[in-house]
This record gives C-alpha cells, structure tokens and sequence, in this order.
C-alpha cells in the first residue's frame, strides 16, 4: 500500500500530478504547437487541386484566371477552382504544415527533398474511373502511379526503413468519386440508361478499394476520405430542375456512393489491422449548412457567386462573369464548386468534429495515433 510520503503514492498527491505533467508536456508537445504529421499527401480532384491542372496544357478544366482566387492572397488565381483557398490548404494549415505543393509543379525542378513535407496529386476533374476526364486530368490511377514514383525518390533518400516510417506516420488525403457521379447524371438518358445508379455506385466502389489498397500497398496507413458532397444541391444541378431544387436523383447517387466508401475503409480496417483512417461525410455536413444557413453564417444558398445565367449556373466562373461581394455569405463560389467560407466551416469538421459527420476517428485523432 502507498504511504502518503511515498513519491508513488496514488492519483491525488501532488508530485503524481507534477510527473503527469511533465510526462504530458514532454511527451505531447507537438500538438499544441503546431505539426503533428511528417506529411500530407493529397489524392483527388477539384476539390483539392492546388495547381495540378495549371501543367496539364491540353487540359479544358482549369482556374489559373480570374476570377478565381479573388480572395486568395495578393488575389491571385493559383489553379484552386475556388475564390481562395480550399480544403487542403485548411487542413494542411490546422496539421501545421505548408500545403502541399502540386506534384507537377516540382517533379522537374525537385528532388526527394521536395516531397517530404508532402505532394498533392489532386487534379479537377479526376475521378475514380479512368473514362471520367481523362484528357483532362490526371485520374487516380494516374495520381497512385505518380505516388508510386514519389515512394521511390523518398526511398532513394531515405532508405527504405525511413520510408516506410515517414510514409506510415503520413496524412493521405482522398477527395474523389464527385466527377464520376455527376459525369453520369449529367449524361443524356440514353446514356443513363445503360446502367442504374446502383450499378455506377458499385462499380465506382469496388475499383476504388483496389485503389485504396494500392495507397496502402506503398505504406499509406492514416488515409482521411472526404466524402462527396450533395452533388444535387451545387448551382448547376438546382438550375435543371424546375423551381432549382435539389436534384433527388444525383443527390441519392451520392449518399449511396458515401455509404460504400464508409464499408470499404471499414473492411480494410478489419482485413490489414495497421490501417487507420477517418471518413468525413460530406453529405450531411453541407446539407446541415444548406438547411440551416443562418447558423452558420451564410444567406445564399442556391446561387453560384461567380457565373451567368439562370443561379449562375450557366456559364462557368471565367473573366466575362460577374461575381458576388458578400462572398463570405455564399456557399458556392462557382457552378460546381464551393467558397473558401464554405471549405473553411467543413475543414473545422474534417479536422476535429464528431461522429456522425466524422468518423471514426476525426483527422486531429488520426494524425495524432501512437505509432
Ligand atoms: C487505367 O489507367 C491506368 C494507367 O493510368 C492503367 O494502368 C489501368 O489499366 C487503366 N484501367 C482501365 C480499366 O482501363
Ligand atoms: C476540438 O473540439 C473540442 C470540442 O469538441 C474543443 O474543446 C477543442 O478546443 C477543439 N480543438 C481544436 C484544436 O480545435
């Protein structure tokens, strides 16, 4: 039994509590100072792209020009399909890490030394599919295929014990299935009837496992999957209904392929053991903001800020369109794509939110796992 004299005497003497916090403040310190990951590396589409496209030059989607990036600093249009930054630069920011410089923009002129602190592969207009875009952007597979050579420089570097390390102790952002689905529900009916909503779901989720066990094949352990969003409810979706509603149909496309994501990352928990992830579910996180704006600040919830036309989901964000001034008040910037207030409000989620818009782990929870 513990004398009360003893150093080691139980949970309400002084000097255990000095040594907790010595052990806390020691062995803890990281997280209240900043970076509490090695790196980010960032797969996806427009969502994330932070300049891939700009070196794509036969590329058609793209946002190196007014007025993207009205908001961005020195107003600059850097690429991002946004009025400023977007998702990765928010999570890189809460991780304490610059965001992650676009792969193309470095292959040439970098080295190793370039990819430590992380590389985005995200490019607008990928998808899980190789046919979404393709001459377009870089698709996932592509992007793992780049990830791949990434993997070599570092162990090139490194060798192949730190790699493995580095790699494992990483952030691997996924943003991706948004264009698949609307490159389908866009399409005409006789398109659409060749297939089933169920049928494009299942075949987007089961090439998207194997690539996901791809990631993890070259170490990937810590993978945050950002789910797709209410496709159904972005500007030019509303504006082919008739009152601009939600469109049901691509909206339910999307909760159907959020649902198969979640089973899958939860499945290859159960199968690799040493895998850990975090699922953000879009979905319902941006429809709590579409159904109740005033809460969270915003007043405009149908209309693109920057377009033409019906919703300004006519004509895309380009120099001819005009463009709001309360854009803090918009939850979409352009046809397609959300504001920098809108990628601010869900990052805060992505990053330290709870169940069930974030689970099971939050990506401050992630990337702070015990080795
Ligand atoms: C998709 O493209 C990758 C190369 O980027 C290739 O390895 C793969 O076989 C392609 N898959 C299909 C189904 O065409
Ligand atoms: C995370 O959220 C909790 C409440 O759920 C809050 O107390 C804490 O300050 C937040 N931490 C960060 C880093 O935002």
């Amino acid at each position: 039994m513990a004398s009360p004299f003893s150093p080691f005497c139980g949970r309400d003497c002084p000097l255990f509590s000095l040594i907790l916090f010595f052990l806390l403040w020691c062995v803890f310190p990281l997280s209240s100072h900043g970076q509490i990951t090695p790196a980010v590396y960032t797969f996806g589409d427009s969502l994330a792209d932070v300049g891939n496209n700009n070196h794509l030059h036969l590329s058609l989607l793209k946002a190196n020009f007014p007025h993207n990036g009205v908001d961005y600093p020195g107003r600059k249009a850097t690429g991002r399909f946004g009025n400023g930054r977007n998702s990765a630069d928010f999570l890189a920011e809460k991780l304490g890490l610059q965001t992650s410089p676009p792969y193309l923009s470095i292959s040439s002129s970098g080295g190793p030394d370039a990819f430590l602190k992380g590389v985005s592969f995200a490019s607008g207009g990928a998808g899980v599919l190789n046919s979404t875009n393709k001459d377009h952007c870089l698709t996932l597979d592509k992007q793992i295929e780049y990830f791949s050579r990434v993997h070599a420089a570092l162990q090139q570097k490194l060798g192949d014990v730190e790699t493995k390390k580095h790699i494992s102790q990483s952030i691997f952002i996924v943003v991706i299935g948004s264009n698949d689905l609307l490159g389908y529900f866009k399409s005409d009916p006789s398109e659409r009837a060749k297939s089933t909503p169920q049928h494009l779901v299942d075949t987007l989720i089961f090439k998207l496992k194997g690539q996901l066990k791809n990631i993890y094949d070259l170490g990937a352990r810590r993978i945050a999957f950002i789910g797709t969003g209410p496709i159904g409810c972005c500007p030019s979706e509303r504006a082919r209904t008739n009152k601009g509603d939600c469109n049901v149909e691509s909206n339910y496309g999307s909760m159907k392929f959020n649902e198969g994501v979640s089973s899958v990352l939860g499945e290859m928990k159960a199968e690799l053991g040493d895998f850990s992830y975090s699922f953000f579910d879009t979905y319902a996180a941006l429809m709590e903001i579409i159904e109740s704006p005033s809460s969270y600040g915003f007043t405009e919830v149908k209309a693109a800020c920057c377009g033409l036309g019906n919703l300004n989901a006519k004509v895309a964000c380009l120099p001819i369109a005009t463009y709001c001034s309360n854009r803090e008040e918009y939850v979409f910037w352009d046809f397609y794509h959300p504001t920098e207030a809108s990628f601010r409000r869900l990052t805060e989620t992505v990053f330290n939110g709870s169940r069930p818009l974030v689970h099971p782990l939050n990506v401050r929870q992630l990337a702070s796992l015990k080795v």
